[in-house]
């Protein structure tokens, strides 16, 4: 495992032969049905949420331009379904994706979609700039990831907000095992290849690294993904140390994870750990890495990025007192909840005292559940995505004083911020 952790160069091939393998397996598989994509009733719901996640400190608009830089065979296609009010432009080397998008473009009208067969590396021979870039599942395999990052960081608007998903290497070690031992073994990406491999696979040995990973995704088993994860000519992974060395060599800088409780010493078993008070001494990326290094199965990292020359900071929610100018600013904030959550009132285990049980389905940790009792149910029963956290504090307690309830909902508002259940619209506070 040391050889991907460390030095990290990947297999360095040339990109004709990532762009040759994409072509002959596209990824993910194609799609010729979007409907699952069509707009939704909670569909404002979900756009306030997502904008307030990646800029909290600016009022809701819709991005009027979204770059999805390596966009695969629907990826573009589907923002573009979603996102009627922008301009969706796709970008992908392999002619295939690049088809396959266009056959998604006309059987849909998507009049707000352009798509175009170009290197990441030549992103600004389009002449554009973008509010927002997404580029997840890609830089892992440029020859040259700086060089791609940095290539689509000359395109973001300033005061743009990239996300970028990047590959794993702890999560990932039975994964690299097996490309390696498809090395030894002669194993090329072709139909005989996959073939034998997926023999090979069912015939793994029980405890091996990559069994869990075949459980946990249940079409790793198909042809598509299995060239796609463990035949791919050029792969390599990323710890936290080097996606932030990664962002910070590309001009740009890191705002946060898209879902953050699995890197926060704040959740789950980790804010039980008897070295706790340790690690919040820790730098934030060295937390962060701790976090990685506690957690040991994280096959991805997906964060947001601005320019480093955005002028708002990189962290813009805070429930300290740093500015003596200004006390309490977060009773300003207004909280929105993040639609793939649920709060659970029956029916919960008897070992947990609490009113409810609050989850975000996208964690991959069962300890990230949060049990809440009485009072902290009625502060989050109130959040209604208009009210302030100042309004929601004052409405809950006109008979007490409200000196008394200030202090745990500051508490309970940060812990739901870590826990993904909210964003922050701090567009109203004065810190930004
Ligand atoms: C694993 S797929 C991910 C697709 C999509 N982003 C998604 O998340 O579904 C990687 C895609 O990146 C494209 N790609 C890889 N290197 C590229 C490059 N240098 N320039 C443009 N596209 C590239 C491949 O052709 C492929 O379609």
């Amino acid at each position: 495992m040391e050889h991907f952790i460390k030095s990290n160069p990947g297999n360095l091939s040339s990109s004709k032969e990532v762009r040759d393998f994409y072509e002959r397996y596209p990824y993910p598989g194609p799609l010729d049905n979007l409907d699952k994509y069509r707009q939704r009733p909670d569909d404002r719901q979900r756009k306030l949420a997502d904008h307030f996640l990646y800029k909290p400190h600016i009022p809701f608009t819709e991005d009027s331009s979204v770059l999805i830089a390596g966009c695969g065979t629907s990826q573009a296609a589907k923002h573009a379904m979603r996102l009627p009010g922008s301009k969706v432009t796709g970008i992908d080397f392999s002619e295939t994706s690049v088809n396959c998008t266009l056959k998604l473009k006309k059987k849909y009208e998507l009049n707000n979609l352009e798509v175009h067969r170009l290197e990441i590396e030549k992103v600004n021979e389009l002449g554009l700039k973008f509010d927002k870039i997404i580029c997840t599942g890609v830089l892992h395999h440029l020859k040259d990831p700086d060089a791609g990052l940095s290539a689509l960081r000359e395109v973001l608007k300033p005061g743009g907000a990239m996300q970028l998903m990047v590959y794993a290497p702890y999560g990932r070690a039975g994964i690299y095992m097996m490309q390696e031992f498809c090395r030894l073994a002669g194993i090329s990406a072709n139909e005989k290849g996959i073939h034998d491999l997926t023999e090979i696979l069912r015939s793994l040995p029980p405890g091996h690294p990559l069994e869990k990973l075949i459980r946990d995704a249940p079409d790793f088993l198909h042809d598509g993904s299995i060239a796609d994860s463990l035949l791919n000519p050029q792969d390599r992974a990323y710890t936290v140390t080097q996606l932030f060395e990664l962002v910070k060599n590309a001009g740009m800088k890191f705002v946060r994870w898209v879902r953050q409780a699995p890197y926060s010493y704040h959740c789950g078993v980790m804010s039980q750990l008897p070295v706790k008070n340790d690690i919040s001494k820790l730098t934030q990326e060295e937390q962060f890495s701790a976090a990685e290094l506690f957690r040991g199965t994280m096959v991805r990292h997906s964060i947001i990025a601005y320019r480093n020359d955005d002028p708002s900071g990189t962290q813009q929610v805070s429930f300290k007192n740093d500015n003596i100018n200004i006390k309490n600013e977060w009773l300003k904030y207004i909280p929105i909840r993040v639609p793939e959550t649920i709060c659970i009132t029956d029916r919960l285990p008897k070992d947990i005292d609490a009113a409810a049980v609050l989850i975000n389905r996208t964690h991959a940790y069962r300890d990230l559940i949060l049990p809440i009792g009485k009072s902290e149910k009625k502060l989050f029963d109130s959040i209604d995505g208009i009210k302030s956290i100042g309004e929601i504090t004052d409405g809950i307690n006109d008979n007490m004083n409200n000196e008394s309830i200030t202090d745990p909902a500051a508490k309970f508002f940060e812990q739901l911020w870590w826990y993904d259940q909210v964003v922050f619209n701090t567009s109203e506070a004065g810190n930004n």
